[in-house]
């Protein structure tokens, strides 16, 4: 027999065998992984439940209540409950209280929170509660009023996120969702968000509700429009907002760019911001009037105050969870 010939199966099989100890290996890898998630899983559903037990009396007590409370109540039912125990609520319902679990809205699936919020769980829910404080606090400090009787617009809602939270302190009456992409509606509908939800136009040249509006907020949303959008938006917004209203949207900062798509178009997308103070890369979506008007968006702090003369730039906040999501509060001028 050929002995090149004989070493030259050996070699395949040698080749083969370390072939087959990688797929062993990485597939042992790979369950390992999915247990450490699953055990990290498990030890978050055993903390959420502890946290909500802290309250346990107090739920206990608005589960006897919630549904027979009028809307305008509920955010009194949860006076004492937390904005942090709130929002885990909202995650999940533990079935010790059916009534709160029927009152409120069930979650979209875990693709739905990645694939348009950028997270899940309770990595976005932390965010949004970020947010949702410094909405909420914000606007009571810079108007002097309380949320009770406040009139509430989320603009671009998505799937409904911060539309959710806002029952800790506004009546669900009182909320009202617009959003121009008919499939976050359904998705709200579908989840039983309770607030009045509309369609709303791409390029809105006003609302589909007949009424001024005392807080007006848009998250994420400024961070996606066109020039020529924002632009209408934004003088769209004024014509809805209270004479004494406040208008809370976000802007990306240019440092976005550095991460967009691994930074593939920084410099181009850095060079229009800093010349124009607006950087805008669309989408690959049908234009409308000629204007693609979605895309991903970058306005400087100078561009808008120069540009939107009928806001007054108020303050500003930051959440470091959020790092490309600047905030800022804006009142009718
Ligand atoms: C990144 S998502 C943010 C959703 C939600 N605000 C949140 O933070 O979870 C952007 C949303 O803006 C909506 N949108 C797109 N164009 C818009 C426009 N011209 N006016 C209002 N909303 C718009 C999209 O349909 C989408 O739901």
């Amino acid at each position: 027999m050929n002995v090149n010939w004989l070493l030259g199966v050996r070699q395949i099989s040698d080749k083969m065998i370390n072939c087959l100890r990688r797929v062993v290996t990485v597939k042992a890898e790979a369950v390992e992984a999915v247990e450490a998630v699953e055990a990290v899983e498990a030890v978050e559903a055993v903390d959420n439940k502890i946290t909500i037990s802290l309250f346990d009396d107090k739920l206990q007590d608005i589960d006897k209540k919630i549904s027979m409370a009028q809307p305008s109540d509920i955010p009194c039912l949860f006076k004492y409950i937390p904005m942090e125990i709130f929002g885990k609520l909202l995650l999940e319902v533990p079935t010790e209280y059916p009534n709160i679990k029927a009152f409120f809205p069930t979650m979209p699936s875990e693709e739905v929170q990645r694939h348009w919020t950028g997270n899940c769980g309770q990595v976005l829910l932390d965010q949004s509660l970020g947010f949702i404080k410094a909405l909420a606090f914000g606007y009571m400090a810079i108007t002097g009023k309380s949320l009770e009787k406040t009139v509430v617009l989320d603009y671009g809602c998505g799937w409904g996120r911060l539309t959710r939270l806002l029952y800790k302190f506004f009546c669900f009456e009182n909320i009202y969702a617009v959003d121009p992409w008919d499939q976050s509606i359904d998705e709200c509908k579908k989840h039983g968000i309770k607030a009045n939800l509309a369609l709303s136009e791409w390029v809105p040249k006003s609302l589909p509700f007949n009424k001024r509006f005392d807080l007006i907020f848009a998250f994420s949303v400024f961070t996606h429009l066109s020039e020529k959008t924002t632009h209408v938006v934004l003088k769209t917004l004024r014509d809805y907002i209270a004479d004494n209203g406040l208008l809370v949207i976000t802007i990306r900062p240019k440092e976005y760019w550095e991460i967009h798509n691994k930074g593939e178009i920084a410099s181009e997308m850095l060079a229009s911001h800093d010349e124009n103070g607006f950087a805008f890369s669309p989408l690959d979506l049908p234009p409308i009037d000629g204007d693609i008007t979605y895309g991903d968006t970058s306005i400087s702090l100078d561009y808008f105050v120069s540009h939107f003369p009928q806001w007054d730039l108020v303050c500003l906040e930051y959440n470091s969870m959020d790092p490309y999501q600047i905030i800022l509060f804006l009142k009718p001028k």
